[in-house]
């Protein structure tokens, strides 16, 4: 694919539907093996439309979602938020990145992750952290590439699922570029 035709935009209102499409396929496809295949299979992309919807008419100005599009439109969306409780000390969160299976691997992560860190930034974060499925070994790679530092693996419990988190996080320094964290 030709990932120089891909823009990345601030998300509005009327992606909410194609935000929901995208992620209910990659976690289709990422999390087969990981979370239990009846619980992918019941996804809704109606009722993660709606959520999305919500999030994207009626969130604080500083939640930042970010699309990535082509022609054919948009193939993957990354989000992120500031945190009223910081969070082993990061005050900023990436909670979701997602891109259609086909368009992975080609720099459109790492670009939607630049946007959302610069937003984040932005609204004065000092760091951004990042949750993601032990087992998803492809993310974790991905985090690693771009600098974020391994904080904590951990078990947690989401919708009835045991599951192993892993965290990372991306400490800033105000003005002087991206510092990974320290796992110590
Ligand atoms: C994770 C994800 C958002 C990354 O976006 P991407 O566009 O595929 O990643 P990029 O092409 O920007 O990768 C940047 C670097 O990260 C690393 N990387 C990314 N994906 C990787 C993978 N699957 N395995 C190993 N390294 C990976 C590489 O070093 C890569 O650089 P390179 O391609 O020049 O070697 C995307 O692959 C995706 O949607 N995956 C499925 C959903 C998912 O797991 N989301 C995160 C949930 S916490």
């Amino acid at each position: 694919m030709d990932a120089s035709v891909v823009t990345i935009r601030r998300a509005t209102a009327d992606d909410a539907a194609a935000i929901a499409r995208v992620r209910v396929e990659s976690w289709r496809t990422t999390y087969r093996g990981m979370i239990p295949k009846t619980y992918l299979d019941g996804m809704s992309v109606e009722s993660s439309a709606a959520l999305w919807t919500k999030v994207l008419t009626a969130a604080p100005a500083t939640i930042s979602v970010f699309v990535a599009e082509d022609a054919d439109g948009v193939l993957g969306f990354a989000s992120g938020n500031r945190l009223a409780v910081p969070k082993l000390g990061f005050d900023s969160e990436l909670s979701a990145i997602y891109l259609r299976p086909e368009f992975q691997r080609n720099g459109i992560g790492r670009r939607l992750y630049d946007a959302v860190a610069g937003a984040q930034r932005g609204h004065g974060a000092n760091g951004m952290i990042v949750w993601v499925i032990a087992a998803n070994k492809g993310a974790r790679a991905f985090y690693e590439a771009l600098g974020a530092g391994l904080l904590v693996e951990q078990a947690f419990e989401w919708d009835g699922l045991d599951l192993v988190e892993a965290g990372y996080g991306w400490h800033w320094n105000a003005g002087h570029g991206v510092e990974a964290a320290s796992a110590g």
